[in-house]
């Protein structure tokens, strides 16, 4: 009998009961039914604190199209892993190899963003057998093409420009969407191409916000009184870009915005003349359904989770690559971010058909 640990870790997005799924299915499929699955509650902290309860094949029926996560999540920041807190002091790493070994699993499956994936390397290296599938709205895991939960939240971040356009129109007012993504933009340049923004700005494209300006009353010089302007949750100036790190906490600390698009609104104010309007979709962009892509990619993904297991090819995430399903090592996975490069053909393509991203 197999004994298989699952757990979600990181910000939850659609897709993760589709994925868990997926996985259990296959591995039942993959085992001839002999094996069983523990679901390991709140990410690490489950696997911490020893929180795990055994799943039944019925737990996993039902789920395919559900949000959010059954077994929970939480964020379990990597760079605390090893450290141990004096109020409360736990050695995680300790207790997480115990807990394994207690519950007598043979694999541990990891459903994770980047930081996940650090643990899970970490875990690996520690002598776990771990293999991880890549999620995240961010679409930002090294390795893969795509991350579930992308298409998802890429579709409802596009129906809120749709609607913003709608309302913008009518009344010839200057729209910020602000996008999830701190630290890459790819579901803004996705949302923002899709609804069809005007002006898009991203962490790895630095704006100037006199070149925002002027983009926009050279459109209201062309008779279009409105735009859309979707900005990444990490858009950043060029005036920013060029601080030192510490510089920037202290500039971004001082701020009394709540967020990047009140920013960009009230530079934007000292420029133009239309009404500015911003509206922060946040979390929502997480919530619901997964969308159709995502519950065939996490299907797919829990296939090869599961194919993976079989063939006791452990260390490695499922990511897909040129429409495969494919292993990559963890270690090769851990610490790398897959940020829009330079040069991005996509960035590109949106040039051409004359969206600016500020710069
Ligand atoms: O990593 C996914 C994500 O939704 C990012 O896009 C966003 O910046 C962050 O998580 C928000 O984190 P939290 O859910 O902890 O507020």
């Amino acid at each position: 009998m197999k004994k298989i640990g699952i757990l979600t870790s990181g910000g939850d997005c659609q897709g993760l009961n589709a994925a868990i799924r997926g996985v259990a299915k296959s591995l039942y499929e993959e085992f001839d039914d002999n094996v069983e699955i523990y679901g390991i509650q709140n990410g690490y902290s489950g696997l911490i604190h020893g929180d795990v309860r055994k799943m039944s094949k019925s737990d996993f029926s039902g789920i395919l199209t559900l949000g959010g996560t059954i077994l929970g999540t939480s964020r379990q920041p990597f760079k605390m892993m090893r450290v141990i807190d004096e109020a409360n002091p736990i050695d995680k790493v300790k207790n997480m190899k115990a807990n394994y070994r207690k519950w007598g699993l043979d694999c541990l499956v990891v459903l994770g963003g980047n930081g996940t994936h650090k643990s899970a390397n970490m875990l690996s290296e520690e002598g776990l057998n771990v293999v991880s599938l890549p999620k995240t709205i961010d679409n930002d895991v090294w390795g893969t093409d795509m991350t579930f939960g992308f298409q998802s939240a890429c579709n409802i971040a596009t129906e809120v420009i749709d609607c913003i356009h709608t309302t913008a129109t009518s009344h010839g007012r200057i729209f910020i969407v602000e996008v999830m993504g701190h630290k890459v933009g790819w579901l803004t340049l996705h949302a923002g191409i899709a609804g069809g923004a005007d002006i898009i700005l991203l962490p790895e494209i630095p704006y100037d916000i006199e070149k925002v300006a002027g983009i926009v009353n050279k459109r209201e010089s062309a008779g279009k009184n409105f735009s859309i302007l979707a900005v990444a949750e990490g858009a950043i100036s060029k005036q920013e870009a060029a601080m030192k790190k510490k510089e920037l906490k202290a500039a971004r600390a001082s701020w009394t915005y709540p967020s990047i698009a009140y920013k960009v609104a009230s530079d934007l104010s000292r420029y133009i003349d239309n009404e500015i309007r911003v509206t922060v979709p946040g979390h929502f962009q997480r919530g619901g359904s997964p969308c159709a892509y995502d519950r065939v990619l996490c299907t797919r993904f829990g296939a090869g989770a599961a194919k993976l297991i079989k063939e006791e090819k452990y260390g490695n995430m499922v990511a897909l690559q040129n429409n495969k399903i494919v292993p990559v090592p963890l270690s090769e996975v851990a610490g790398k971010l897959k940020k829009i490069p330079e040069n991005c053909d996509l960035v590109n393509e949106a040039r051409e058909v004359g969206i600016s991203f500020g710069n």
